[in-house]
């Protein structure tokens, strides 16, 4: 989300000589020690890995295996790399051939690594219920983060407190297979917001970088964590000003790129019987940008992550867009949505009955300001034609559940069986922006949530029934449940 920024320039400037001291996480003595752990769907029977190192690797290796002592299997990729501002390279491997929802452990080849579990992904198909997380807006805590200062009546949290939607995520890895993260993660364009000078600026969002990703790493190193961007990855900072001042590496979504452009996978291939499926599909692939945009599949869901920001008429985060972000294209003219035109349109319900969508910035939302009229444009009528089952935006700072909406004019059906779909928001998880007041709630509003940090959870009852939970991260409280009925009766819907 974006601040009101001109306060915040003014402020900048008059303090920036007083304040530095950057905290840089320390640098270990054993420089192969993997950081930042993360894994991914990368396939059918295929898991990535991502880490960083504080140096080059020649070679990128994990064991891995279905006992802590048979780490028989071995992956390696020769992918190490970095950009101007960095301090740590981005390392790959991917862990294939793997039984499917099976337990594992992997080792990182490294002389100081440890050996860690998880579950192999779920086949196209099969049908066993699970539950995905939804977070978003998850940012950094510790001293250059994480406050509830803004929004209700919430006191300020002192930042040494534990990022509740992190650790809740943490004590519950069994109860979910999957996290979805549609955008904004560490917050690091938002340094000014502690005050150091326009020089350590760029410091400041590096440490942020580095020390969030390994906050992270206890759910991200275990459950396959799925990502795409969201406009805080886009730049080392939203205020105009600042913007001419960024460095090579803080702009135009750099991180993100190197972060998690080699985890996330390049969308699968059909496993529809259908010729057509087949080829909407292998087109799809084509046109797939991944950490950008893509498609995986995970036992009955087929899942798209967008991209809200640019890449489209009108994106915000381009040059003449909205947030004036400056960033991208990723893809040749249209490519994203030719992408998800063909991707949705290859979807084999009998194979996988559920599609959902996940992407940064939400067109239906509480509040004014928030909703992306061009997002809507380029998307909406597409997640309809297609019967796009659940749409799961961020960006705006509280949990919000909607009824079932098209063009913005509430399906009849609601939860039963409706045409048009469902939309979520989960930007509630928390980052050192805070939460946001709902008000002027749309009328197909059934839940609004900001009284503190939540997330959701999307369980997979059957290939009919999908329930939607909110959890209060602190307590692991359900807020609210609810249960959308789709009869999913025909295999290629278009309306
Ligand atoms: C080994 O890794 C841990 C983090 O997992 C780190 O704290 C420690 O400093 C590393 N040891 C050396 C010798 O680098
Ligand atoms: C890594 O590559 C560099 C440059 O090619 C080489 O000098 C070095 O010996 C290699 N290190 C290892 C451990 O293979
Ligand atoms: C924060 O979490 C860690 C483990 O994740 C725990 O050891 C520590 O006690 C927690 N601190 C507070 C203040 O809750
Ligand atoms: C951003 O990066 C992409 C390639 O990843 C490039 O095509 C594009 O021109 C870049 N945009 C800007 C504004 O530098």
């Amino acid at each position: 989300m974006v601040r009101s920024l001109i306060s915040i320039e003014g402020l900048l400037f008059l303090a920036a000589p007083v304040f530095g001291n950057i905290g840089y996480p320390p640098i270990p003595e054993d420089l192969t020690t993997p950081f930042q752990v993360r894994l991914a769907v990368n396939g059918q029977n295929a898991v990535a890995i991502g880490w960083n190192t504080y140096k080059a690797l020649n070679e990128s290796c994990v064991t891995y295996g279905i006992a802590p002592d048979k780490l028989n299997s071995r992956s390696c990729s020769t992918s190490s790399t970095t950009y101007s501002t960095s301090r740590t390279w981005s390392n790959v491997a991917v862990m294939s051939g793997l039984k499917p929802a099976s337990t594992y452990f992997y080792k990182i080849v490294s002389t100081n690594s440890s050996v860690e579990p998880f579950l192999s992904p779920r086949m196209s198909g099969d049908k066993t219920p699970f539950n995905m997380n939804v977070v978003a807006d998850l940012g950094v805590y510790g001293k250059d983060g994480f406050k509830i200062s803004k929004g209700d009546d919430i006191p300020y949290t002192q930042p040494e407190f534990n990022h509740t939607t992190i650790g809740h995520l943490a004590a519950t890895l069994s109860d979910y297979e999957v996290v979805i993260h549609p955008g904004d993660f560490a917050y690091a364009d938002d340094w000014y917001l502690k005050l150091p000078s326009v020089k350590e600026g760029q410091e400041a969002y590096q440490s942020i970088l580095e020390q969030f990703y390994e906050q992270l790493a206890p759910i991200t190193g275990h459950k396959l964590y799925m990502a795409s961007p969201g406009n805080h990855e886009a730049d080392c900072s939203e205020i105009r000003r600042l913007l001419e001042l960024c460095p090579e590496g803080q702009e135009n979504f750099t991180d993100f790129k190197h972060h998690f452009g080699k985890v996330m996978p390049q969308t699968f291939a059909s496993s529809s019987s259908e010729r057509f499926a087949q080829t909407q599909s292998e087109k799809a692939r084509s046109f797939a940008k991944p950490p950008f945009w893509y498609s995986f599949e995970y036992g009955m869901v087929h899942v798209v992550m967008i991209n809200t920001e640019t890449d489209f008429p009108n994106a915000p985060d381009t040059q003449t867009g909205s947030a004036r972000l400056e960033s991208g294209p990723f893809g040749s003219k249209g490519e994203q949505l030719k992408f998800l035109d063909a991707d949705l349109s290859s979807v084999d319900r009998r194979v996988t009955p559920w599609i959902i969508v996940a992407g940064h910035r939400p067109w239906y939302s509480t509040g004014s300001g928030h909703h992306c009229q061009s997002c809507q444009k380029a998307f909406e009528k597409l997640f309809f034609k297609y019967g796009v089952d659940l749409a799961v935006f961020g960006h705006v700072h509280n949990s919000q559940r909607l009824l079932p909406v098209f063009n913005g004019i509430a399906d009849p059906r609601g939860m039963r069986n409706p045409k048009a779909p469902m939309y979520i928001t989960c930007g509630g998880a928390g980052n050192i922006e805070g939460l946001l007041h709902i008000k002027h709630k749309p009328s197909y509003t059934k839940f609004a949530y900001a009284k503190d940090y939540s997330y959701s959870t999307l369980k997979f009852l059957d290939d009919k029934h999908l329930q939607i939970d909110f959890i209060r991260s602190s307590t692991g409280d359900v807020l609210d449940s609810s249960t959308l009925y789709k009869s999913h009766s025909v295999p290629f819907v278009t309306q």
